[in-house]
């Protein structure tokens, strides 16, 4: 097979391999995984390009799952930073571990992300990408979980997270949008990303 259309492949089968894996680890953990299939990689460049990565000192992936956003943060990563990731489900992390064996994973919740920041000698994070599925869980575990996150992100810093279209009139995605009002002095919405299974929108949060 000619160079290009053995990577094509590689690049198909990884893709193949992720959506099994994915979907099946949502059959077992529906609310916490959250979704049928990966992000699309149209979703991973609206997310990582607001978020002034270039400028951070140091940056977290919240549920990086099998690492749809991933290649996308490290392209803009500046060298030097530090950046690693939170990921809960044991598949998704093993998953993500061989896919991305350079960048540090944790087998942990993101609601111990101080934790993981003082391991790496660091106060408070510039940026923060989130995967996690703020609208499958109640509001007491958003409301812990964005604890978490607004204490540990700098003055200033960024916060970015995606949601789904076709969840918006949920009870639960009410409850999140006023949270980050509360939470955030800035909240911003990017233009839907049709692209994407299925269609979802990034919410832009400036702390
Ligand atoms: C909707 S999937 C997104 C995965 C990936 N970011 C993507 O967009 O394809 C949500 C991910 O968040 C992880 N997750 C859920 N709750 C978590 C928590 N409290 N801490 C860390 N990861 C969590 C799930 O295991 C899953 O990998």
């Amino acid at each position: 097979m000619p160079a290009g259309a053995t990577d094509r492949f590689d690049l198909v089968a990884t893709a193949m391999v992720d959506l099994v894996k994915f979907a099946g680890r949502f059959l077992r953990e529906p609310s916490r995984v959250g979704a049928i299939a990966p992000s699309s990689g149209a979703l991973g460049r609206v997310i990582t390009s607001w978020a002034r990565l270039e400028e951070a000192d140091a940056v977290v992936e919240y549920g990086p799952g099998t690492g749809a956003f991933t290649p996308y943060i490290l392209e803009r990563l500046r060298p030097g930073a530090t950046f690693f990731a939170l990921e809960v489900d044991r598949a998704l992390y093993e998953a993500f571990r061989r896919r991305f064996p350079e960048v540090p994973v944790y087998r942990d919740s993101v609601a111990k992300v101080a934790t993981y920041l003082d391991a790496h000698g660091i106060a408070s994070a510039d940026c923060i990408i989130s995967g996690l599925p703020w609208a499958s869980f109640s509001a007491a575990y958003q409301a812990e979980l964005m604890r978490s996150t607004v204490d540990v992100l700098a003055s200033g810093g960024r916060f970015a997270t995606f949601a789904y279209v076709h969840a918006l009139a949920m009870s639960s995605a009410h409850a999140f949008r006023r949270l980050l009002n509360r939470r955030f002095s800035d909240v911003g919405m990017s233009p839907v990303v049709w692209w994407n299974l299925p269609p979802a929108f990034v919410y832009q949060c400036v702390k």
